[in-house]
């Protein structure tokens, strides 16, 4: 049977990204253009700023996906495009030069839900996954628990009630002066400090569900950092470290105890918090001692890119679940 190939195009946030995989397996280039240095002098990304990097950048990276793959244009047999959810001026770069590129090859137009993406780059690299398993997406919009039955279902079992884990991250780092992105600074900074030199709360860890909550958790940290520079005794490590374990500790607890009352064996961390060393190591940890197997992406596919929409898409090609070309960009999800 003749391959699969679709070409993918990522812009909901700071990275315009292509890239082209076969048949929802095999990734024949992966190109990411990232602006982070763009957006480190503001501490955080500025949404015009990355529309209009994204409008210089996106036709060089998309012909640097086609040289990479060794393919010409008329290779390819769709073009999917994140179109949900993200920063919609982002977006919308991304959609309307998808759009045009899939017009002009007369192939057809797949859009996909970023989140969705985040969850396939495990099955990009992993083959064996079995189902049911309980994902958690970690991003920096968004933290949800879900249950899925096989790569392309899932059911919302659980979210944040305010901040995304990501978000409080990027937050927490941002009042420390620890720089943007927030995650990698502040995992870096915990890698020289101590946890439970004081104690930060685990929110919703006494609670029976599956909801997560980070907001009280971010200014109870701002608040112990307050106290600590007044008194001279502020420690940017230990801080660091004891914001990133009542974090995890959340993450990893809440999930695994979705992963038993749901009776499944198998656990998927997606998004760019899953990039998180500490994460990975105590879901790993505590999993093993329960008798459940754990996934997460390589670091290249855990934060944004292309590959993981050109993969998610690879279904939606097989059911003829195509997008009109008047298809919008939406900046937050109606549903998952
Ligand atoms: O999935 P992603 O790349 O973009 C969104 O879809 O939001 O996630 C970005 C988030 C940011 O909040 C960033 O601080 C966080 O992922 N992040 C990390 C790490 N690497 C990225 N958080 C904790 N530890 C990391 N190593
Ligand atoms: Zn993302």
């Amino acid at each position: 049977m003749k391959d699969i190939r679709i070409l993918g195009i990522e812009t909901s946030c700071d990275e315009t990204a292509a890239a082209v995989v076969s048949n929802g397996r095999e990734i024949l280039s992966n190109i990411v253009n990232s602006q982070i240095s763009i957006h480190q002098q503001f501490g955080g990304v500025v949404p015009e700023v990355a529309s209009r990097k994204h409008i210089e950048n996106i036709a060089v990276v998309v012909d640097q996906a086609f040289k990479e793959a060794g393919l010409e244009y008329h290779d390819i047999d769709a073009v999917a495009v994140t179109n949900r959810p993200g920063l919609i001026g982002a977006l919308l770069v991304g959609l309307s030069f998808a759009k045009a590129f899939a017009y002009g090859l007369n192939r057809p137009l797949i859009a996909v839900n970023h989140l969705y993406g985040h969850v396939y780059a495990n099955f990009l690299e992993h083959l064996e996954v079995e189902f049911p398993a309980v994902c958690l997406v970690v991003s920096g919009g968004h933290t949800s628990l879900l249950l899925m039955e096989d790569t392309t279902s899932a059911r919302l079992i659980g979210e944040t009630r305010d901040d995304a884990a990501g978000e409080a991250f990027d937050k927490v780092a941002r009042f420390m002066g620890l720089g943007y992105p927030g995650g990698p600074a502040i995992q870096q900074a915990a890698s020289c400090g101590e946890a439970g030199k004081f104690k930060l709360p685990r929110v919703f860890l006494d609670r029976n569900d599956f909801e997560f909550s980070f907001s009280g958790l971010k200014t109870a940290a701002m608040n112990e950092w307050k106290k600590r520079e007044r008194r001279g005794a502020a420690n940017v490590y230990d801080m660091a470290a004891e914001f990133q374990a009542a974090l995890v500790e959340v993450l990893v607890e809440k999930t695994l105890r979705a992963a038993e009352r749901y009776q499944v064996g198998t656990v998927l961390l997606a998004g760019g918090v899953a990039a998180n060393q500490e994460l990975r190591r105590l879901m790993q940890a505590r999993a093993k001692d329960i008798g459940i197997k754990v996934y997460y992406p390589s670091l290249k596919l855990c934060t944004d890119n292309a590959a993981m929409i050109a993969g998610s898409a690879h279904s939606q090609f097989v059911n003829g679940q195509f997008a009109p070309l008047n298809i919008n960009a939406q900046a937050s999800l109606m549903s998952l």
